[in-house]
């Protein structure tokens, strides 16, 4: 019986663990095709063996792309491009946790790199296939976290005044900005939507990946009072596939229900900045954002 999913192509960053593995396996059960990106072989390996072994006949493959590095996320983009002609929905799920200040080889903070500028430049490098759906998704995982916070736009990387918890919730908000002014800049008739997705707390290992042990210890302890991935990735698969939210105005969602953001995520002036600050660092010019020229 067709369930609307099957042959569909779906891209799944941070699809070797956690939430990400979990969305591409109920996705794998359902016949979609599944592009995943890791940034480790041998876990993408794993990851596309675990998919498999759920359902032989699916198409899964996986591409490795450090996203902290924007030439990789550039790479991967054009990999991708030369796979498929469409993309009916792109899952922005890879995330980082990072304790100590960590720059990236690129000179940026790695969870402001990872967590917020990769969806960001992904998004972009992707958006000609998106349009060329009949309908598409760009789903961004947010969080909780992203309440009760601000951008500090004087440092907005927090290079200066580095705190572990701020820079991630920070990164979290930026996401839901980004989703909002992604819409807003669609247009109300574009065939692409965008939706942030609070995954709740979820039993994953991210606190516990290259972390110090007093990370690792308080993570271990928080997650275990998280759903499973299992259960949190109902609700990205939902916002990727479910036909009844293509027009709907909600951006942020959780476990398939639409709920309130900050009332920071909504500042549409704090989304314009944002964007002209994302693009500038990503190197591309804020207007011509989507349109990419060179596939090289
Ligand atoms: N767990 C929660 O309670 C919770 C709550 C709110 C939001 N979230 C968000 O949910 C998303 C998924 O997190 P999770 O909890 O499922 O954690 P996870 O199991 O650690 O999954 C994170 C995924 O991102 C990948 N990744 C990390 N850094 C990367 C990089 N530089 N390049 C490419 N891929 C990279 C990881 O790869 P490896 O497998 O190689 O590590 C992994 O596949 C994240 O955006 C996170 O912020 C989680």
């Amino acid at each position: 019986m067709e369930n609307g999913v099957e042959k569909k192509t779906y891209v799944i960053t941070g699809a070797t663990s956690g939430i990400g593995l979990a969305t591409a396996g109920l996705l794998t059960r359902r016949e979609a095709a599944i592009i995943g990106v890791g940034r480790s072989p041998e876990r993408c390996r794993a990851a596309e063996e675990e998919l498999h072994s759920l359902n032989g006949e699916a198409s899964v493959r996986y591409l490795v792309a450090d996203l902290s590095i924007q030439a990789e996320v550039r790479r991967l983009a054009t990999e991708i491009r030369r796979q498929v002609s469409t993309l009916d929905a792109l899952i922005n799920n890879a995330g980082t946790f990072t304790f100590w200040l960590e720059l990236t080889p690129e000179g940026f903070e790695t969870q402001w790199a990872v967590n917020y500028l990769a969806p960001f430049l992904l998004t972009h490098e992707l958006l000609p296939l998106l349009k060329a759906a009949p309908t598409a998704r760009v789903v961004t995982v947010s969080s909780a976290s992203h309440y009760n916070t601000r951008l500090h736009w004087k440092d907005i990387q927090l290079r200066r005044h580095y705190n572990c918890m701020l820079a991630y919730k920070q990164t979290k908000l930026a996401t839901v900005l980004f989703t909002a002014e992604l819409n807003r800049r669609l247009g109300p008739d574009s065939t692409v939507r965008a939706f942030a997705a609070d995954p709740g707390l979820v039993n994953t290992e991210i606190g516990l990946k290259r972390n110090p042990a007093i990370a690792r210890w308080i993570w271990d302890r928080r997650r275990k009072s998280g759903i499973s991935p299992q259960e949190s990735a109902k609700g990205i698969e939902f916002l990727a596939v479910e036909p009844s939210i293509q027009d709907s105005h909600e951006i942020y969602w959780k476990h398939s229900h639409p709920k309130a953001p900050s009332p920071d995520a909504l500042d549409k002036e704090a989304a314009s900045r944002l964007w002209r600050l994302s693009a500038q660092m990503c190197g591309i010019p804020a207007e011509s954002y989507g349109q990419v020229t060179s596939d090289g």
